[in-house]
């Protein structure tokens, strides 16, 4: 009797196991793509984290910088798996973004960064301002 309990419970721990999604932390170094093609190449150190911002769009000609390159600064977390991240590019017109989001460690192996943006363009006067800021979304898809 016992032992058809013990084997019972072992062979339900083994399934259950199985099932459970593993769990693995989503580690935001390393190069990211986005659905526009702009591409992310990330180092964290500690809670920091410092990178490059390839973009493939821009507003204007020459805005973004020298190969539509900019330098990218930010934070993330890393309290549970799935880390949450903050990060800005100056541009080199002037206008500045940030992003806002998480990465998640898939149970397929895939990584994606969702963020959410705003773009903020320098308003030569304060009339202008209503129309400086865009916001939109971006999903970032780990490539290597
Ligand atoms: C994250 O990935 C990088 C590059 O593969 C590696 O050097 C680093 O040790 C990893 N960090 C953690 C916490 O696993």
């Amino acid at each position: 009797m016992m032992s058809f309990v013990a084997k019972y419970i072992t062979v339900h721990a083994v399934i259950l196991g199985l099932l459970l999604p593993q769990a693995i932390p989503c580690n935001v170094t390393g190069v990211w793509r986005n659905e526009l093609g702009s591409v992310l190449d990330i180092e964290v150190v500690g809670s920091e984290l410092r990178g490059r911002y390839q973009s493939a769009v821009e507003t204007a000609p020459g805005v973004t910088g020298p190969k539509q390159q900019a330098k990218l600064l930010g934070v993330t977390g890393n309290r549970g798996l799935q880390t949450s991240v903050a990060f800005s590019v100056l541009w080199e017109a002037g206008s500045c973004s940030s992003w806002v989001g998480q990465c998640f460690q898939l149970p397929d192996g895939m990584r994606v960064l969702k963020t959410l943006w705003m773009l903020r363009s320098v308003a030569s006067c304060p009339a202008d301002n209503w129309k400086s800021t865009r916001m939109g979304e971006d999903t970032f898809v780990f490539i290597s």
